[in-house]
């Protein structure tokens, strides 16, 4: 963790006093450290025992003319790779889930674009509260890493869930956070996504329905566990996503092309809806309506069997997607089967619930040498991130 740089917010809990442990220990293995302390967490723990710990004073107001003119607020989010939140208290949680930024913490956090890590402390009626569990599947949606909590003897007298991780725990799962980071960096990952177009004059054209939300959590999940990613896109409503190269392509042949250029890689995931068919002869002008239309098509290179196919290109790990409307099952694995991949994703397009618009998914996974597996609905984002721990184990 040597040079890491980790902005830590401390909140109002009982807990907070654990937060100098981690402190000590962060300063153990060389991280720098920038310390945020709530209005809440002032009652706790003094900004005189966090500055002595972390050598770096402590910001407490977003008012503060001297705090701003030295680091203001958005240079402090920018200046951290990590965001650690020990305690994450239930107001903590419950604010930053709605975006709320009435404080120096929740301003920070709002602007920032790193990882945030909540560690939360709070009695155990709070913590099973429905509105903290939705506020929590919505910032783990957002990408948010949660550590504990545990169950065991809480400060308040009761028994339960909603007791902070110990210090040391905090502190393994940070530094294992890092070195999956830097293990990962050496590989390389390929993303198709969205649908392709296949022109029938120069304003028509034939497509097929895809939002590329799925695929393009895919790639932002691989960037964030350290990947080099490439994504190949056919035009969507989505922005291209930071930190990756994103290509922008309109026809499955540009597709096909942009990927052979960014093979070979360790794992491609072909998530892209590309058109099965395109039209023989473009016309290069646009077809008046009182002309005679007939269309003859011809069938679209498969890129996910050419690739899985290829003798020097093929990456370690192939993956397809599978849109079936019936037999998913067996559809699956004959397409397992016959485009000779590792992995076949399937979704249940006959669900309206789930895929095509939907921000949810859920899909199953078919693999070549082991049992299937589903993974159950739930946000595109939390797919995408089931998807690619897989796949760093599969590559370890
Ligand atoms: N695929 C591809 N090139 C094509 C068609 C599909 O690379 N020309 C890839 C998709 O990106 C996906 C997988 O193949 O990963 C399966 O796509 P899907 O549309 O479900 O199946 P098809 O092969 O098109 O078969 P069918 O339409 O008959 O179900």
């Amino acid at each position: 963790m040597k040079n890491k740089k980790i902005l830590l917010i401390i909140c109002g809990g009982i807990s907070a006093y654990k937060s100098l442990e981690v402190i000590r220990g962060l300063k153990k293995k060389n991280v720098s450290i920038k310390t945020i302390l709530t209005k809440s967490g002032k009652n706790f723990v003094t900004p005189l025992s966090i500055s002595s710990l972390s050598q770096e004073k402590v910001y407490e107001d977003i008012f503060s003319a001297e705090n701003e003119a030295e680091m203001d607020h958005i240079s402090l989010s920018r200046w951290a790779d990590l965001i650690l939140i020990v305690p994450a208290t239930a107001n903590t949680i419950s604010k930053l889930s709605y975006g709320l930024s009435d404080d120096l913490a929740s301003t920070v956090v709002l602007a920032s674009n790193k990882i945030v890590f909540l560690v939360p402390a709070m009695n155990v009626r709070m913590w099973e509260h429905k509105s903290t569990q939705e506020n929590l599947s919505k910032l783990k949606s957002y990408g948010y890493k949660i550590i504990g909590p545990e169950i065991g003897d809480m400060a308040c007298g009761e028994y339960g869930k909603g007791k902070m991780s110990e210090p040391s725990y905090i502190l393994r799962t940070i530094e294992n956070y890092f070195k999956n980071i830097e293990k990962n960096k050496k590989y390389k990952a390929l993303v198709t996504a969205g649908p392709t177009k296949e022109f029938i004059d120069p304003v028509r054209f034939i497509t097929n329905k895809s939002s590329g939300k799925q695929g393009y959590e895919i790639a932002k999940s691989l960037r964030d566990n350290g990947f080099q990613t490439t994504l190949i896109s056919g035009e969507t409503n989505l922005d291209p996503v930071e930190g990756v190269k994103f290509i922008s392509v309109k026809t499955a042949e540009e597709m096909f092309k942009e990927t052979l250029k960014n093979l070979p890689t360790d794992v491609a995931i072909f998530n892209a809806a590309v058109a099965d068919f395109k039209v023989k002869e473009i016309n290069s002008e646009k077809i008046k309506k009182n002309e005679n239309l007939d269309l003859k098509l011809e069938k679209n290179i498969d890129i996910l069997s050419n690739i899985s196919n290829h003798n020097s290109l093929r990456p370690k790990i192939t993956i397809g997607f599978a849109a079936e409307s019936q037999n998913l099952e067996s559809n699956s694995k004959k397409k397992l089967d016959q485009k000779n991949c590792d992995w076949i994703i399937a979704n249940d397009i006959s669900d309206k619930t789930i895929g095509f618009d939907s921000d949810d998914n859920e899909v199953s996974i078919f693999y070549k040498n082991k049992e299937s597996e589903k993974l159950l609905k739930k946000k595109k984002s939390l797919i995408a991130s089931e998807i690619v721990n897989r796949v760093i184990s599969e590559l370890n």
